[in-house]
């Protein structure tokens, strides 16, 4: 099995790290417009192996040739977000990042899965997937597992208790309109609602649905540790075929009454990507922040139309 992460920034180095110290493929290749640095970050990881003993080749490449024959990529490439801007300032450019780079990877590994972590997430992913052809279930994007690593994150510092036993779903764009389900979430099998009083609750809401930006403020650019693992995780369901349920942002048509757009909700992954999407009940609360959230999309994939139009 060989994985391809596109764009060898913070994030896609990340991404490749994380996924060669899982162990689980042969080989993973790094690709960057940038000369030297795939290479160089790639051999880095490589020497690395020894240490953390993987057998995962870290392999970093310019040349597209070098992703032929992937299972899998992971589109990294894009520009990141700086103090003061929002993800969807990053629209026009990285759609054109992401149509270009999923051209060059699609002509190499037509039967690939594909993952898309540019931002703003939601389009980007609705961007490959016009531009690869590919059939919906093969083309998906990262949000939920970072958003609910966030929020449980943030519920394991208030209870005082392990982030392994925080079950938590979140759904939605990723961005401020992410709608984080309290109902959904237990601990250890407790629902979280018997465990903190609402305040409590509407504060950690609040935070994962800036969380990105927290992180942004904090030191002038965007995440990507949290990122990373996230990615490296769905990876993991997909490539194991294990049926992982993973919030993630998929293609519904119909679901949860939203039709033909990408937008976060509960998947389950497996070899052929995306094996089925869960509907879960949601009151009349939760899905007017949900159909919110699936505005925003429309408004941004939108407003891409426009500008691309526009020229
Ligand atoms: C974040 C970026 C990756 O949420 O969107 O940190």
């Amino acid at each position: 099995m060989k994985i391809t992460v596109v764009g060898a920034g913070n994030v896609g180095a990340t991404v490749a790290d994380c996924i060669a110290r899982k162990d689980m493929v042969k080989e993973v290749v790094l690709v960057d417009i940038v000369e030297g640095l795939p290479q160089g970050k790639a051999l880095d990881m490589w020497e690395a192996a020894p240490i953390h003993g993987y057998d995962t080749r870290v392999i970093g490449t310019n040349d597209y040739a070098d992703t032929a024959g992937s299972d899998l990529c992971i589109i990294t490439a894009g520009l990141a977000r700086k103090p003061g801007m929002s993800r969807d300032d990053l629209l026009v450019k990285n759609a054109a990042i992401v149509k270009s780079v999923t051209e060059q990877f699609v002509a190499q590994s037509p039967n690939a899965i594909l993952i898309v972590v540019s931002n703003p997430l939601d389009v980007m992913t609705y961007v490959a997937y016009l531009t690869s052809g590919f059939p919906s279930r093969r083309v998906m994007g990262m949000a939920g597992v970072l958003d609910t690593a966030r929020y449980r994150a943030f519920i394991a510092m208030e209870l005082g208790v392990s982030v392994r036993d925080i079950q938590a779903l979140l759904m939605g764009g990723h961005g401020d309109t992410m709608v984080p389900l309290p109902r959904y979430t237990t601990v250890a099998g407790i629902p979280l609602t018997q465990l903190l009083p609402k305040e409590k609750i509407d504060a950690i809401v609040e935070r994962t649905k800036f969380g990105g930006g927290e992180i942004v403020k904090l030191m002038g650019t965007s995440a990507w540790y949290a990122p990373g693992a996230a990615a490296a995780e769905m990876a993991e369901a997909i490539i194991k075929d294990s049926g992982r349920v993973l919030p993630c942002a998929v293609w519904l048509n119909g679901q949860y009454g939203l039709h033909e757009l990408f937008i976060g909700a509960p998947a389950r992954l497996g070899r052929n990507g995306v094996e089925e999407i869960i509907e879960v009940e949601l009151n009349d609360e939760e899905k007017a922040l949900l159909d919110a959230s699936a505005e925003h999309v429309r408004a941004n994939v939108a407003k891409l139309e426009a500008l691309q139009a526009a020229g």
